[in-house]
């Protein structure tokens, strides 16, 4: 891993990931933050990173074959890691097609340009050699794995059985990472975590939604019964689990990521409440959402057994260091919310394009 391309790094989870490589990994040689910067891209998250010599950022879209051909060129990338995506599942209900091209298709045109730039013969249709040392991973959800009952948990056998159009997404550019293994020998991985928490998470999911509006004393809308389950995993030991896999997992494989966390939505709510000091009464039961999955949980046991990562949080010590990292950065919340960094882009990087082009 000396030259590695992460997608959809000014996200919540790639920035995350960027702090940890850059951190962790001394023979880095290059890594190339490849990002749209949607609604959900923020280069404020990497700004203490930015003038690092090894780190470079591309504004691009990850359907854009002939970018990510010079990128390869330029580069000469080892590694993707691939995390660009549209995430989140209520947007999804709204828009299922920006995620069935995002996320399905930027997953084929992705894995196509490494394949090309990759494969030793790429003429030779039955050659299955790669340059050595050379990986995809492809960052999934357990989401794939669609709904639990009360009891069992998500295996990497578990069939996939997606409920919502995000996840349908989500199980289509897993299906095809597999397909280009199996087909033309790709070396790739596939991780499958549970619902990360942790700094710079939009807040559109649940938790630093429910900080924010706890903190700012607005109703906190929690989606019927608030009875359904999630299990949890702090984003730094996604991160070290998903290190974990591109150093010593096995081609071809899928791992499952989780921490055996399971928590009530209504729970968490009532955790966040609790530590703000702030009134329950504040909560406000809303309609469910379509579709609403009931509970996840991940078996984490072939990761923990054959690879030896193990979660570094316990989730009490997580969500209070992350309470208090959004009331700590209570400024960025609100210029995410205000998507004020979002007219910042369009005048620093759409009106440059534009005069570019005439
Ligand atoms: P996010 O929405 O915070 O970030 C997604 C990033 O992708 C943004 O920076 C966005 O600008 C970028 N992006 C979107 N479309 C793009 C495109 N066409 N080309 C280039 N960049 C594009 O998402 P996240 O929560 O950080 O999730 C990252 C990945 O991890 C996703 O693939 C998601 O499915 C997966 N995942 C998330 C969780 C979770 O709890 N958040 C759990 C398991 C897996
Ligand atoms: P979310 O953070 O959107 O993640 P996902 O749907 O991918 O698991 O939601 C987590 C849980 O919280 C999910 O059961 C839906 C619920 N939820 C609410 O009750 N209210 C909200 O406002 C949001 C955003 C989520």
């Amino acid at each position: 891993m000396k030259r590695i391309l992460v997608t959809g790094g000014a996200g919540f989870i790639g920035s995350n990931f960027i702090h940890y490589i850059l951190k962790n990994h001394v023979d880095l040689e290059a890594l190339v933050n490849l990002d749209l910067l949607t609604y959900a891209g923020n280069l404020e998250n990497l700004h203490d990173i930015e003038s690092n010599p090894k780190y470079y950022f591309v504004k691009g879209d990850v359907r854009d074959r002939n970018l990510l051909e010079t990128l390869f060129d330029e580069y000469d990338f080892d590694t993707i890691v691939h995390f660009a995506a549209e995430s989140h599942v209520d947007r999804s209900i709204e828009t299922p097609e920006l995620f069935l091209t995002t996320n399905i298709v930027g997953t084929q045109i992705l894995l196509d340009a490494a394949k090309q730039h990759w494969k030793i013969d790429n003429k030779d249709k039955y050659s299955r050699e790669y340059r050595k040392g050379v990986r995809y991973l492809q960052v999934s959800t357990d989401e794939v794995y669609g709904a639990l009952g009360a009891t069992g948990m998500f295996t990497e056998k578990t069939a996939l059985s997606p409920n919502s159009p995000y996840s349908a997404s989500k199980a289509g550019a897993d299906l095809l990472v597999n397909a280009y293994h199996e087909t033309y020998g790709m070396p790739v991985n596939i991780t499958r975590c549970s619902n990360n928490y942790g700094p710079y998470q939009f807040p559109e999911k649940l938790i630093p939604l429910m900080i924010y509006n706890a903190y700012n004393n607005k109703t906190l809308p929690v989606y019927g019964d608030g009875t359904q389950i999630r299990d949890w995993l702090h984003v730094s030991d996604h991160c070290a689990a998903i290190t974990t896999v591109l150093e010593s997992g096995t081609v071809g494989e899928v791992y499952n990521i989780g921490g055996n966390n399971e928590k009530a939505n209504i729970e968490i709510v009532r955790l966040i409440l609790n530590v703000l000091g702030k009134s329950e009464s504040l909560i406000e039961h809303v309609k469910d959402r379509p579709g609403h999955d009931r509970r996840y949980a991940i078996d984490n046991t072939k990761i923990t057994t054959e690879l030896q990562w193990q979660p570094a949080y316990t989730f009490e010590d997580g969500i209070r260091e992350t309470i208090q990292w959004y009331l700590n950065h209570n400024e960025w919340l609100e210029r995410v919310t205000s998507g004020k960094y979002q007219k910042y882009y369009h005048d620093m990087y759409d009106r440059a394009s534009e005069k570019n082009n005439g």
